[in-house]
This record gives structure tokens, sequence and C-alpha cells, in this order.
């Protein structure tokens, strides 16, 4: 018996298996309660007693080293041994993988700001939590204007001084306190106004406010400028019109409508059957203005412009309602996926 015993040993140390099904094989050739090893434990019963010490040794280290054994070549079959390896393909195509998509308001900020890049201006950017001097005061807006109320503007209880921008023109002030002319830049940024929320205003929205300041900037200069941005963001049959308005920093002022892209100028509810929209506010620096940002009036001059991205998005896409934006809907947003 003790022979058989070492012979069962040394097979049962050579073991090997291609497959989780063959390991399940040799574990009921070996281990199951008909096999071998079951057979020598029935058999060991009946040898003599003086034989039963040496033989029970050698039969137990038996039953473990098969059991140790058939475990390993299970586990190598489990994890996915080298076998399985073999077959993974790494170039399988994944399941799919949906595309994100810019939101529109970025978007069209991005279109905004390349078109403006091509005449040469370069984007900068301030803080939305401003204080009095930037928001109003630099810009001209007399102390207890009723501008301020205009714009409906956030205050901070404790420090009336502080506030939420009402719009991006507090930019145009830190630009020129830090640098002298020439400036030509371009302002994207979100402003804040105590508006009650409907389908035509928010109490948050965005604007893109320009600038350039230089020698012999002229009302010729704004003209040209804009109409270049109106043909290229809304198409090259756009017409554009100035009419005069006023704004506390700009003098002369005016405000910019387009021809409504639409219904070509033909009239419909867009535009409110009068063939224009309008898009933005505009006008000469404010010589004044300019003077509080420590530049010679006497030397340079200037024009700004401010629009509403919101505004912009809408005719470009012909969006009816300003919520839209800021509810996260996807099917609202995945409508974007592949612009830039
Ligand atoms: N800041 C103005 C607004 O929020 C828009 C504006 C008008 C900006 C004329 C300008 C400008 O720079 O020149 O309504």
């Amino acid at each position: 018996m003790q022979e058989r015993i070492d012979q069962l040993l040394q097979e049962v140390e050579t073991l090997n298996a291609s497959s989780g099904e063959e390991v399940e094989q040799l574990r009921l050739r070996y281990l199951s309660k008909k096999g071998l090893i079951s057979a020598l434990f029935e058999e060991f019963r009946t040898i003599p007693n003086e034989e039963k010490r040496l033989v029970g040794q050698l039969l137990n280290k038996l039953k473990t080293r098969a059991t140790q054994k058939l475990d390993e070549l299970k586990i190598s079959f489990e994890e996915g041994g080298e076998e399985e390896d073999a077959d993974l393909d790494l170039t399988r195509p994944t399941g799919q993988v949906r595309l994100g998509a810019r939101h529109p308001l970025s978007i069209v900020r991005n279109q905004i700001t390349d078109i403006f890049a091509r005449l040469g201006y370069s984007v900068a950017e301030g803080p939305e939590i401003e204080n009095d001097w930037y928001n109003f005061s630099a810009l001209n807006f007399p102390v207890e204007h009723p501008a301020k109320d205009m714009q409906d503007t956030y205050f901070i209880q404790r420090d009336p001084d502080v506030l939420l921008r009402t719009h991006t023109s507090s930019v145009q002030v830190r630009m020129m306190e830090r640098v002298q002319p020439p400036i030509r830049k371009i302002f994207p940024g979100r402003v804040f106004r105590n508006e009650a929320i409907s389908a035509r205003a928010h109490c948050i929205f965005h604007q893109v406010e320009g600038l350039y300041v230089d020698k012999d900037v002229s009302f010729a200069d704004l003209k040209q400028s804009l109409y270049f941005f109106a043909r290229e963001m809304f198409g090259e049959e756009t017409q554009i019109r100035l009419r005069p308005s006023f704004f506390p920093f700009t003098e002369p002022s005016g405000e910019m409508d387009i021809s409504c892209n639409i219904c070509g100028g033909k009239g419909c509810n867009i535009c409110k059957y009068t063939g224009w929209v309008e898009i933005l506010g505009c006008g000469m620096v404010d010589p004044q203005v300019l003077k509080n940002c420590n530049i010679d009036p006497e030397i340079y001059t200037g024009f700004a412009f401010g629009m509403g991205i919101e505004r912009i998005t809408m005719l470009k896409y012909q969006i009816r309602d300003l919520r839209l934006f800021f509810e996260n809907d996807v099917r609202f947003l995945k409508q974007f996926t592949g612009a830039i």
C-alpha cells in the first residue's frame, strides 16, 4: 500500500490541465467520494494496527498535496490563465461612448471672441464681485443716479460699496487704470441683476464688452468694426443700423440693431414686425471716464460696446426662452453636440 501511495504522490505533483473542465475531471478522479484517494482511506481501515501510523501520515500527506495542487490549477483558470489572456483582443471596439456638447452660451462666447481676435482684440477678465467705483462711479454714474436702480443691483447689505457687477463695463475701468493705450480688449463674463426670471430676463446672464482706445479712434471705426462683427456672426447679408441712446460712460452713445436674421427684414414676431432687432449698446468713451482712469482725453479717444451673450445666442439659434440656458436639460443641450 505504501508503494501505491508513493506512486500517487508523484503523479499528483506532475498534474496539469488545459481547462477548468479538466481540473474538475482530475478532482473527481482523485478527491471525490469514489476517487482513488478515498478508496485508499477505505483500505486503510483494514491494514494491521502497527502499520497504521506510518501509512496514515503518508495518506494524509497525499490528500493534502492533491487538494493543494488541484486548488492551484482551479484558481489559474478562474483568474483567466495564460490561455484566456491570449484570447484577449484589446483592439475590439467598446460600447458606444456618448459625445458631450459645449453649452450654447460657451459656443457663442467663443465665436464672439474669435471674431474680435481677428480684429486684434485679446481677451481679459475681471471679478464678478465689484465695488461701486468700478461698476458705477468711474463709469460716470452720478451718486444717486437712477441708472443704479435701472440696473437693479444686488448690493451686499453689510457694505453697500460691495456689489455683484451689473455689467462687464467694470472691466474697462480696471484695464484702463492698469495700462496706457493702445488698448484693444474684449471682456466676456457673467453679470447679475435683480430681475424676476422670465422667458426674456434672468438674474444671472452673460455679456461681452469691447474696448478700443488709441490716438485718432473715431465713430467711423466703431461702426465699421461692429458691421464686420454683425456680418461674421449672422451672415454676409446682415445689415446694421445705429440709433442714438444714452449711457453715462459714452458720448455719443448708440444702440445697434441688425436686420432680423429670422425673416430677413420682412417682419416677423421676433423683430415685432419692424425688420430690426437690437443687439448691443455702444459709444465713444466719455472723456471723463478716460480721465477717471488717468488716460489723457486730449491725446486719446476710444470706443466701447457691450452685448448680452444670451440675446445673441437666442437670435443665432432661434431659442425663444432664456430659461433653457440655465435648466441643464440634456434634451436641449445635446442639440449642440458637434458645434464648437
Ligand atoms: N454696460 C451696458 C449695459 O449693461 C452695455 C454697454 C453700452 C456697454 C454701451 C458699453 C457701451 O461698453 O459703450 O447695458
